[in-house]
């Protein structure tokens, strides 16, 4: 054998044999429809991504970077590693893609013959679910300053409902997106909150909405990925609503001015089970004595919660700020089988998806939830905003610290409803209360109060 057929063999052997490695790969044949799938969605013009990638000409001037990337799985952008359950448009390409693209590359990117190339996909609005039912926008631009300290603000905005609404998803454009970091919403029934006096001369009111007794209806953060709830859900919007949304702006080194649009899709009819949410730590981690020391390498908090009846688990998401590292949530059925529902293990504050789960995932009675958060504040950590590392304790700047793992579910039955949410209030006063005896955190939450 000679040392170019030895080479090949071995080449062959790890990464993929035959037909790939054999024919020729090129873009209109094999590459197009990966990238088409997997990429433009973000990458064209008005999205998240810095450039597009709507043809041959896109993809070959990177092609390099593009081969490295997905190597990598850094594009596309997908931190959730593979759990128990699939999720629904999992933004992950298979090793196959991956060593194809890989293999094009090397090969010098040929374009192929035109017969049989798919046409770049075509969006049709610059909405990614479609025309919303209704939109939305800021009632004026909020002028966030070059620098100085991240700002939360709510702004509320009447919707004019005139009959109650089911809305089944909830979309979000951004019209300076570098400086907007994410969105939480909720739902004023009574429409008052536009009436609030504005503070200051931009729009809205400061105050964290985290104490407020309606529940937010989601939220939007950088790279999130909108989804229609599954199986007809829906939360409940009713007539004469405003929708409050909180921002969380990032100042970015240069004056910005934001004023979003937001999409809203409406259920034909009411859904016949009720949406709730576990975050565990409730209240991302206020309530647990989060104080990482300076330089602490992997700093623990775990919760868990067991649930008084029957769950379908819908979706699942993970919060922290920059010195997050992973995030886990499992469940441990009342028979001993352990499940796992979401594994972050390279927590990346850029990338914040609520992951929904391809069919709804059933948990008994007594299921065990249980949920882990390491934060790295070593000097190792290179998404580490502070160098020397500082010590870290609770807050809602991004320098500070949150974390948390949030389930959303319906009961099985509807009648459980009522325990379900019982329950998990219960477990968030017990917390709460626990917290209240250390000075620290009595602080805290007597300053966010106060806002
Ligand atoms: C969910 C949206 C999204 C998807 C899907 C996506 N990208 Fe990206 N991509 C981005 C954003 C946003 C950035 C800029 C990231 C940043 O600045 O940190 C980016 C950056 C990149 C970069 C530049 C990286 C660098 O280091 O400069 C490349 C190359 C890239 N993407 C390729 C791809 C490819 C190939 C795919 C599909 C396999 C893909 N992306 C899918 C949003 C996306």
């Amino acid at each position: 054998m000679n040392r170019r057929k030895a080479l090949f063999l071995l080449f062959c052997a790890s990464q993929l044999c035959g037909a790939a490695a054999a024919q020729t790969v090129t873009f209109n044949q094999q590459i197009a429809p990966i990238i088409y799938k997997n990429c433009s969605s973000c990458h064209r013009p008005g999205e998240a991504a810095p450039f597009p990638l709507l043809s041959y000409q896109d993809v070959s001037k990177r092609g390099r970077l593009i081969a490295a990337v997905t190597a990598s799985r850094i594009m596309p952008p997908w931190k959730a590693d593979t759990a128990s359950y699939p999720y629904r448009d999992a933004r992950t390409l298979t090793p196959a893609e991956i060593a194809l693209i890989r293999t094009w590359v090397d090969h010098g990117m040929p374009e192929g013959s035109g017969a049989g190339a798919p046409a770049p996909p075509r969006f049709s609005s610059g909405w990614m679910l479609g025309e919303p039912d209704l939109v939305v926008e800021m009632p004026a631009a909020y002028h966030v300053p070059a620098d100085g300290p991240d700002i939360y603000r709510n702004i509320a905005i009447p919707l004019g409902l005139r009959e109650d609404k089911w809305l089944t998803a909830i979309d979000f454009k951004p019209s300076a997106r570098a400086v907007v970091h994410h969105v939480l919403y909720f739902d004023d029934p009574k429409g008052q909150e536009h009436l609030k006096p504005q503070q200051g001369a931009e729009p809205g009111f400061s105050g964290m909405r985290a104490g407020a007794s309606i529940e937010p209806l989601g939220g939007w953060a950088v790279g999130a990925q909108p989804h229609f709830q599954p199986d007809g859900l829906a939360l409940p919007v009713a007539k004469g609503s405003d929708l409050v949304i909180q921002y969380h702006f990032h100042p970015t080194g240069k004056p910005e001015a934001e004023r979003s649009q937001i999409g809203l899709y409406f259920a034909r009819q009411a859904p016949s089970r009720t949406l709730v949410s576990i975050q565990l730590p409730p209240a991302f981690s206020l309530f647990s004595g989060l104080a990482i020391p300076a330089g602490e390498k992997d700093y623990v908090i775990r919760d868990a919660f067991t649930l008084p009846a029957a769950l379908d688990g819908v979706s699942i998401g993970a919060h922290a700020h920059y010195l997050g590292k992973r995030l886990k949530m499992t469940a441990t059925f009342p028979d001993g089988t352990v499940k796992t529902l979401l594994n972050i293990t390279d927590w990346d504050f850029a990338w914040q998806d609520r992951y929904f789960f391809e069919s709804l995932v059933p948990l008994p009675k007594d299921t065990r939830l249980d949920v882990e958060i390491h934060w790295d504040n070593s000097a190792a950590n290179p998404r580490n905003p502070s160098s020397p590392p500082v010590r870290v304790t609770w807050g809602e700047q991004s320098r500070d610290e949150m974390g948390s793992v949030t389930l959303i579910g319906v009961p099985h039955e509807e009648k459980d409803l009522g325990a379900l949410q019982r329950d998990y209030r219960l477990h968030r006063a017990a917390m709460a209360a626990k917290a209240l005896t250390d000075a620290a955190t009595r602080d805290k939450i007597r300053e966010l109060l106060a806002q």
